[in-house]
């Protein structure tokens, strides 16, 4: 596991934005072959996108040939609902570049048959060549995706209930009223990120410095879930030095 600490947010953003085009850009595509990106929501990466679409504008990267698939969306939220994160992705990233819709991949949390749902997202994934990077952040409990402390670092997609902590720290976003915070979530599954071929995770603030230092200077651990990536073999974690202040 890679550690690269920069001084600020803005500067792990722009690190990550930076390493993800030079990914892209030396990929070599083909009709049959993209290169598949793993994608998460939340306020960490935003700036990325932010980054992403201008130098897109910038004509330094195209994502015509990239495939992507997201981590997790919420269970019955409507896809145009502002909190949910088909909306966050189109808004914030997909609807600004180039990438055509149809490379785009997004759990729908609103599916009939909610297990099939997850079962054909990791088939789909395994059609598209499997993810060459998964992007990926943590919360303050370590969690990566909506793996939960507890949650197996084998697991794959899949329904999952939120803890009681996630879905209080998620009313902000909904009024400040709990009763309308969705209680459940389709999330790709520890395993599933584990498969990817690289992983990328973005973590800053002093909120979560000790979850980084439970992910690298403690023993993997099902109930810090990021802690899995020790044993992956091309995982960096790019953070800012306010998540450092655990580290020993
Ligand atoms: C996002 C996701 C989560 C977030 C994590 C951090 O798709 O699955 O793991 O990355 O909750 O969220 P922020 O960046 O808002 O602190």
């Amino acid at each position: 596991m890679r550690l690269v600490i920069k001084e600020t947010s803005e500067d792990v953003s722009e690190w990550a934005a930076k390493y993800l085009i030079k990914k892209i850009n030396d990929f070599k595509p083909s009709a049959d072959k993209h290169f598949v990106l793993g994608l998460p929501t939340g306020g960490t990466p935003l700036r990325m996108y932010e980054k992403l679409i201008e130098y897109y504008h910038d004509g330094e990267i195209s994502f015509k040939y990239v495939k992507t698939f997201n981590m997790d969306e919420y269970v019955n939220l409507p896809k145009d609902h502002e909190q949910s994160y088909h909306y966050y992705m189109w808004n914030n990233f997909f609807r600004k570049v180039d990438i055509p819709p149809a490379n785009v991949s997004l759990l729908d949390g609103n599916a009939s048959d909610l297990d099939k749902e997850c079962r054909e997202y990791e088939e789909k994934i395994v059609e598209a060549g499997g993810i060459d990077l998964f992007i990926g952040g943590i919360g303050p409990d370590g969690h990566i995706a909506f793996n939960e402390p507890g949650s197996s670092l084998a697991s794959r997609t899949r329904v999952k209930t939120l803890a009681q902590d996630t879905i209080r720290a998620n009313a902000r976003f909904f009024d400040d009223d709990i009763s309308k915070v969705p209680k459940k979530a389709l999330s790709v599954g520890v395993g599933t990120v584990m498969d990817a071929r690289e992983v990328m995770i973005l973590v800053t603030g002093t909120q979560k410095a000790f979850a980084l230092y439970k992910a690298v200077e403690e023993g993997i651990n099902h109930m810090w879930t990021v802690s899995a990536f020790q044993q992956h073999p091309h995982t960096v974690i790019v953070c800012d030095e306010d998540a450092t202040l655990e580290l020993r």
